[in-house]
């Protein structure tokens, strides 16, 4: 299967995954997890490459630019209680602007794209992007042990700026 196909089938799940975040906010994790993961391969192995190519330079800046949009969507709806009423409300945004760039992939770059590469680079490209997928969606992370997080909730409280504030510690 060439890239453009396989990110192409990508998008189907993509939009399955954003409609059952709408009925269930359950399902939301798994949508953010495979559109991390999209943005990742669609990067590494499509947009790195387009963007080399003068005729779609601009295209494929545009387009990672707007996964940076996205990413930054997904890390305000994540901060978003989950049981709050108004937490459709931005998985409906988030899902609008995925949906927004999903469609101008669709209609224009990938056309674009077709006429670029090579139609065997294409093969290759798929063949990568697939096997990246398949990994990185099975991929377990250990969990942390409650006893760690229970310490780490009893500890002496640390003076503000002594250690990096990530983003999980604002929820
Ligand atoms: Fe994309
Ligand atoms: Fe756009
Ligand atoms: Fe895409």
């Amino acid at each position: 299967m060439d890239i453009i196909t396989a990110l192409v089938d990508h998008h189907q799940e993509l939009r399955q995954l954003y409609r059952e975040s709408e009925e269930d906010p359950a399902r939301f994790t798994e949508f953010v997890r495979h559109l991390i993961v999209h943005h990742t391969m669609e990067e590494k192995y499509f947009y790195d490459l387009l963007q080399e190519i003068n005729a779609a330079r601009h295209d494929a800046l545009e387009a990672v630019n707007e996964h940076h949009i996205i990413e930054l969507i997904i890390k305000d709806a994540e901060g978003f209680p989950r049981e709050h009423d108004n937490f459709p409300i931005k998985v409906e945004g988030l899902g609008e602007y995925t949906t927004h760039h999903l469609d101008e992939e669709e209609a224009d770059i990938f056309p674009l794209a077709r006429t670029l590469f090579a139609p065997d680079d294409l093969v290759d490209l798929g063949k990568f992007f697939l096997e990246a997928k398949q990994k990185l969606l099975t991929i377990e992370l250990p969990e942390v042990p409650q006893a760690i997080h229970g310490r780490a909730a009893a500890s002496v409280a640390v003076p503000p700026g002594s250690h990096g504030l990530g983003i999980g510690s604002l929820k």
